[in-house]
């Protein structure tokens, strides 16, 4: 695995392994099981697997956890080589920020709406960041995960939009043993707002099971999915929404194939989102 800590030594990385098919799993590190996933899934598609890790700090706020967020740098090289990872991007915000900086890229309409309410600017600096890194990777195929749907939907646009000619593949949401899905920023919980915090998958299992049982109403769906995350006083709600996926416009009815059921919470000072996809993100 070659570690590419400049625009210049990943440029020269990835000039050796020129007219290979190459796959790009962009990160912000602290690497889990999910982000292996992907890994794991570009390996097998590809020639040449790239992976990033860089704490983008344009999209997180200025109230939001950029200090906090946790990182190791170490660790993840040493998982990152063991999966035979072929080279590694790891630039400061020097390589990547240089001042001044004017160019940010807006998805209207998709970027405002679910997270992006309470963290506007947020998916701003997501599409930008990721637009710069295909820029400089230049893959075939991206890996992203189904945890961060928003994200995933957001960047789907883009490449449409733009005529970007990389294909996104999008993977499931991989979960600890107990249901909570896996988040970089799952250490910041303590032990009882991690116990808390399993209401969420639970309320996303209950969704899917009245689903199942033919239950089409977003508002008997969403009434159960309250009651189940409204029993853990710990946790306070930024959102439970059911949208439909082509332009996140909330539904009165849940359409296999088309809906997205999405929630957001905060347990302590820890933000978690997951959710339940009807449909397909991939493109
Ligand atoms: P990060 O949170 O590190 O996530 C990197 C990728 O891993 C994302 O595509 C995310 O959806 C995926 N992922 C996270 N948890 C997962 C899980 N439990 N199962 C499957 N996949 C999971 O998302 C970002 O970084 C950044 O916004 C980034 C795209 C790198 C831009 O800065």
């Amino acid at each position: 695995m070659r570690t590419c800590p400049t625009i210049a030594s990943l440029g020269r990385a990835l000039s050796a392994g020129a007219g290979r098919k190459v796959g790009f799993v962009p990160t912000m590190g602290f690497l889990h099981e999910g982000h292996l996933s992907l890994v794991r899934r570009c390996r097998s598609e590809n020639d040449v697997t790239v992976v990033s890790i860089y704490v983008n700090p344009s999209q997180f706020g200025p109230a939001e956890d950029l200090g906090r967020y946790p990182r190791d740098l170490r660790r993840d090289s040493a998982l990152l080589r063991r999966e035979g990872v072929d080279v590694l991007f790891t630039p400061g915000d020097g390589e990547m920020y240089p001042g001044p900086y004017r160019t940010w890229v807006d998805v209207r309409g998709l970027d405002d709406k679910l997270c992006g309410r309470s963290r506007p600017g947020h998916f701003r600096g997501v599409a930008t960041i990721v637009l710069k890194l295909f820029n400089l990777v230049r893959p075939q195929r991206a890996y992203f995960g189904q945890k961060d749907a928003q994200q995933a939907i957001i960047l789907r646009q883009m490449a449409r939009d733009l005529h970007l000619g990389v294909q996104l593949r999008v993977l499931p949401i991989v979960r600890a043993a107990d249901g909570l899905a896996l988040s970089s920023r799952n250490v910041c919980l303590s032990t009882a707002d991690r116990r808390a915090a399993l209401a969420l998958p639970r309320s996303l299992q209950r969704a899917a099971a009245m689903i199942r049982a033919g239950a089409t109403a977003s508002s008997d769906v969403r009434a159960a999915m309250v009651g189940e995350i409204a029993r853990e006083p710990l946790l306070e709600v930024d959102y439970i929404a059911i949208v439909r996926l082509r332009d996140l416009e909330e539904t009165d009815v849940i359409a296999a194939g088309d809906t997205l059921i999405a929630v957001a919470l905060r347990a302590g000072k820890t933000r978690l989102i997951d959710n339940l996809l009807l449909g397909e993100l991939s493109c």
